[in-house]
């Protein structure tokens, strides 16, 4: 069964198809990049408007597909922003009716986590969902992902774009702030803010400001906020594989795409006797071929919609969305 997706929760304009075995055949992605400062609704929903119809030619020319070998069209419902998410579904609503095929909604957030987990190889593991709009700690039981733990103010990686932009930067800052971190070789002390099972992120932001008005050097600053953030990260995970009895993490979401944070992961959950997973980078920022995926895995189960019933749902949560394609494991 060979699947098309669409990906327009935020910034990226994105069309992925798959097989049934999780193979990539193909995505093809355009990222809105606002001129300054942060995104802006509306203008991200027009990018993706312009862009949409030709990525997916692109996507099934590169594929080696034609429309009819297409036999479901998925597109992300939620979260997100709503101009953005009605652009890529009402691509996909057109497209299902054009070709006659399911449409199939699928929760973004778990779209991420199901790429992640099917190219592991883990049956079931905790999962660290660390992207812009999210951050979360998951894990399945009782038919939904559950989140253990989560962000109580912004996601890590709209902290590092924040960053990174009063630092002088542009969006997206966490690939540019990787690269400045590794020039570092201070560590200063900032807000580490672990509540339980939570972390935020905003007394950090105020802090690296401060000293960065201080003058301590930017690769530093990068250093450090690195070094304390995904700190914070491994911390609520490692909590969550001890309290949950498990050994494995799985990676998801375009912060997964960074070095430190997947080597701190690796070697607490390596430490402890087990194994973590982090896919390719083009698979852990917000691409259509995750989407084509969590797809499959919903049609497989009997899950498509009629048109009338495929209105977005900006604020879907992760632990709202039924997956009747997972079993039961024993605790
Ligand atoms: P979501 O709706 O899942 O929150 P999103 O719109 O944030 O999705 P993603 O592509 O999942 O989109 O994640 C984008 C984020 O990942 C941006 O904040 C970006 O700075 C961050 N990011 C990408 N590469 C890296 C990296 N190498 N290191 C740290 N952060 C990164
Ligand atoms: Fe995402």
């Amino acid at each position: 069964m060979v699947l098309l997706g669409i990906e327009s929760t935020a910034h990226t304009a994105s069309v992925g198809i798959v097989d049934d075995t999780a193979r990539v055949l193909s995505i093809a992605s355009d990222m809105y990049r606002p001129v300054a400062g942060g995104i802006h609704p509306r203008e991200a929903a027009n990018h993706h408007v312009d862009l949409l119809p030709e990525l997916v030619t692109r996507a099934l020319e590169t594929a080696k597909v034609s429309p009819r070998e297409i036999e479901g069209v998925a597109f992300a419902q939620g979260p997100g922003l709503g101009p953005c998410l009605r652009a890529g579904a009402t691509v996909a609503r057109t497209l299902a009716l054009l070709w006659d095929r399911p449409l199939v909604p699928v929760n973004h957030c778990v779209a991420h986590v199901e790429i992640a987990r099917v190219l592991s190889g883990l049956d079931d593991p905790i999962l660290l969902y660390a992207s812009g709009g999210n951050t979360q700690v998951i894990v399945y039981g009782g038919g939904r992902y559950r989140v253990l733990g989560e962000t109580l103010d912004v996601g890590i990686g709209n902290f590092l774009d924040k960053l990174w932009i009063a630092l002088g930067g542009t969006f997206p800052g966490g690939p540019a702030l990787e690269a400045e971190a590794k020039k570092g070789t201070e560590l200063h002390p900032l807000p580490y803010s672990v509540h339980g099972m939570d972390v935020a992120f905003s007394g950090m932001l105020t802090a690296t400001i401060a000293l960065s008005g201080d003058g301590v050097p930017r690769p530093d600053l990068a250093y450090s906020v690195e070094s304390t953030a995904y700190g914070m990260l491994v911390e609520i995970t490692e909590r969550a594989l001890a309290h949950r009895r498990r050994t494995d993490v799985v990676l998801g979401g375009g912060v997964a795409c960074n070095e430190r944070l997947r080597s701190m992961v690796r070697e607490m959950v390596e430490g402890r006797g087990g194994r973590s997973y982090a896919p390719p980078k083009s698979l852990c920022v917000d691409n259509g071929a995750m989407i084509a995926w969590a797809g499959h895995l919903a049609l497989r189960a009997g899950r498509s919609v009629p048109v009338e019933e495929s209105a977005v749902l900006p604020r879907q949560r992760t632990d709202l969305v039924p997956t009747p394609w997972r079993t039961e494991l024993p605790a």
